[in-house]
């Protein structure tokens, strides 16, 4: 008779449960996004996002250096512009109100942080779309590709240290390398969103940035029955020279993340996104989940699938929790 296997005996204590733990959940591995709004006099909490706020310039300065103290690895930052056009023109800019603030951050916080940008047009065009639009209503495709190209320079002048190009734009990773490149960028680097989702779950997302979307994004996000083509898109910007691939949304496609985790030979990051927010801190609020067990289970599942780096509304908070 072998002898019964007892895998609990790995579980009876909190020093032995410490001991075996596979995964760990680090606050320099998490990424802030946050959110700043043109001509706003005061932060205003998002609605579907409680906790998260729309910043004015000067409180999200204080919110960084908080969130840096606090020991993030990084920020993601997002505009919200007092005007749009059909063309995006305040995210070229150099003074539009999201590489103004860029401007603010860098200069507040040197390189003690990573600061990222989304280098994308929806929050800038008054049609919502993240490309600009062909005569026939379409998203075009290479016209875009300019804009990005442009509109990378300008936050990388601003002072992003590495822009995330969230539009799913073919060939947007090879665009925005040579403009950088060109522009005598060569440091600066480059978050691919490269397997992005046409998600239900981006809803809070629209209300945070005052999104003008009526359609949705089906032409260029992915299908979410689509496990494959995601490994095509992350093979694609790695050869069009992506420093980091991204996973979006982060819970519902675990699968697709453990996937790209094992081909690539960069950082992979994934981004826990604002449905995924809304909903745990919805049915906390109801009292049914227990809030910060929820949040680091979330954030330790996302790890364990193969996550490098997390972008999470979460991070600040659960940066302090985990250097408790
Ligand atoms: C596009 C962008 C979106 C998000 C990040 N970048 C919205 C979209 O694709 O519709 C969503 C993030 C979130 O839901 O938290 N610039």
């Amino acid at each position: 008779m072998y002898p019964l296997h007892r895998p609990r005996r790995l579980r009876t204590t909190p020093a032995m449960r410490r001991l075996v733990s596979e995964t760990e959940v680090r606050p320099r591995q998490l990424v802030l996004p946050m959110f700043v709004k043109e001509g706003a006099s005061e932060a205003a909490e998002i609605s579907s996002m409680p906790g998260v706020y729309q910043h004015t310039r000067d409180s999200l300065r204080k919110a960084a250096v908080e969130a840096v103290q606090a020991g993030v690895g990084g920020i993601m930052l997002f505009g919200v512009p007092a005007v749009r056009d059909a063309v995006g023109s305040g995210g070229t800019d150099p003074d539009g109100i999201l590489n103004a603030a860029l401007a603010d951050l860098r200069a507040e916080l040197g390189d003690s942080t990573v600061l990222m940008s989304d280098c994308c047009l929806d929050e800038f065009t008054d049609h919502g779309h993240c490309g600009v639009l062909a005569a026939d209503g379409s998203v075009d495709n290479d016209a875009t590709l300019e804009v990005y190209g442009e509109m990378a320079v300008a936050q990388a002048r601003a002072g992003a240290h590495v822009v995330g190009p969230s539009g799913m734009m073919d060939g947007q990773i090879a665009f925005i390398r040579n403009a950088l490149d060109a522009a005598g960028l060569q440091d600066t680097g480059i978050l691919a969103y490269a397997a992005k989702y046409a998600s239900a779950f981006y809803g809070p997302f629209r209300d945070a940035v005052e999104s003008q979307l009526a359609g949705d994004r089906k032409t260029y996000q992915q299908d979410p029955a689509n496990a494959r083509e995601a490994l095509r898109e992350v093979q694609l910007d790695l050869a069009e020279g992506a420093d980091m691939v991204m996973v979006k949304p982060a819970l519902l496609y675990l699968d697709v993340l453990r996937a790209v985790a094992e081909i690539s030979d960069v950082p992979v990051a994934a981004y826990q996104i604002s449905g995924e927010y809304a909903m745990i801190e919805a049915a906390a609020r109801n009292g049914w989940i227990d809030r910060e067990r929820s949040i680091l289970e979330s954030l330790t599942s996302i790890r364990r699938a193969g996550a490098d780096i997390v972008l999470t509304y979460w991070a600040v908070e659960a940066a302090r929790w985990l250097d408790r």
